[in-house]
């Protein structure tokens, strides 16, 4: 006699490590919206905005949602010496002109992000999978401490890096450019991971028809993802960045992939010059002669990654 709930598929756990920031909060509310995955913990890390900022929007991005979910404190500087580095692209405290209540009653969790990764993997047995969509900061710091991480996580699913060029410098994509010391140890660890990087992420974009039908459906998650598409998209019109879905494409990457290509390629990270440093160096030309490391995303069919990423906001 099965029992109830026997039978159905446990969902994937997942930790979000994220610099929220305008797409990663969209990343994050999807992903809560995702029937496949249970969220275990959101980590935070200082990226788009400094750390107290984006560990803060977690926090009261949580609350806003009405959920419960391990919010933790994580990097407040680089590994890699990166000094004073902040622009407006997210606004000044990440989440553009969009303002949730300080929802100080929410505690965060008593670990930092290194410790919440160590315990949920072991707890999970070789189960968890690391969404990584800001500096790789966190992560590296955790397989340092932690070096049993590299046989406990499952995949990790990172925006990041390009095959070619880059947002920040002509070679460098801002993630790994932010912190590309933390980048070269994780995509050296031989954990199984999976890159998204802007060859894909930049036709990620999301569009004025999209704000109007996620407004009308009216789900907290689905009007504050408009409310961020509202701000992303006056920045479009104001000679700033289109409302491309950077983070929101890694996850979906996880669980939506029919909607993109993959290759296997060998994939490192420049530190050296401060010229290249950040830049992600694919061997799509197979000339180093390194077995592939990373799974890379090389294309994504816009018009089905926006329809899946509503459907998630919708749910949440
Ligand atoms: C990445 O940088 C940040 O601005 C976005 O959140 C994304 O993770 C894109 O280069
Ligand atoms: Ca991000």
């Amino acid at each position: 006699m099965s029992g109830r709930g026997e039978g159905r598929m446990k969902k994937r756990p997942f930790i979000i490590d994220c610099d929220t920031g305008t797409d990663d909060a969209i990343a994050v509310i999807a992903a809560l919206g995702c029937e496949e995955i249970c969220v275990r913990a959101i980590t935070s890390v200082n990226g788009n905005a400094r750390e107290r900022d984006t560990s803060r929007n977690n926090r009261n991005l949580i609350a806003y949602l009405g959920m419960q979910v391990e919010v933790a404190h994580g990097a407040s500087s680089p590994l890699y010496p990166r000094g004073e580095y902040y622009d407006d692209t997210h606004g000044n405290s990440g989440l553009g002109n969009v303002v949730l209540r300080d929802a100080e009653e929410y505690l965060y969790s008593e670990d930092m992000a290194s410790e919440v990764i160590r315990r949920i993997a072991e707890g999970e047995k070789g189960d968890l999978e690391l969404l990584v969509v800001g500096p790789m900061t966190n992560i590296a710091i955790a397989l340092t401490m932690y070096p049993v991480l590299k046989e406990q996580i499952k995949h990790i699913w990172f925006m990041g890096g390009a095959v070619h060029g880059g947002n920040i410098t002509t070679c460098a994509e801002f993630n790994v450019w932010v912190d590309p010391a933390a980048a070269q140890i994780v995509l050296n660890s031989g954990i199984s991971m999976t890159m998204v990087g802007l060859d894909v992420t930049e036709q990620a974009a999301m569009k004025r028809e999209d704000v109007d039908e996620l407004r009308v459906c009216g789900t907290k998650g689905a009007v504050l993802v408009a409310d961020i598409l509202d701000y992303m998209l006056e920045r479009y019109a104001n000679g700033g960045e289109d409302a491309l879905m950077h983070d929101a494409s890694a996850l979906a990457a996880a669980v939506y992939p029919e909607c993109m290509d993959f290759e296997p390629y060998f994939v490192d990270v420049e530190c050296g010059s401060p010229y290249t440093a950040g830049h992600t160096a694919v061997d799509v030309r197979g000339r180093t002669g390194k077995e592939p490391n990373v799974n890379v995303a090389v294309g994504i069919r816009t018009d089905e990654f926006r329809q899946w990423l509503k459907e998630c906001v919708r749910k949440c």
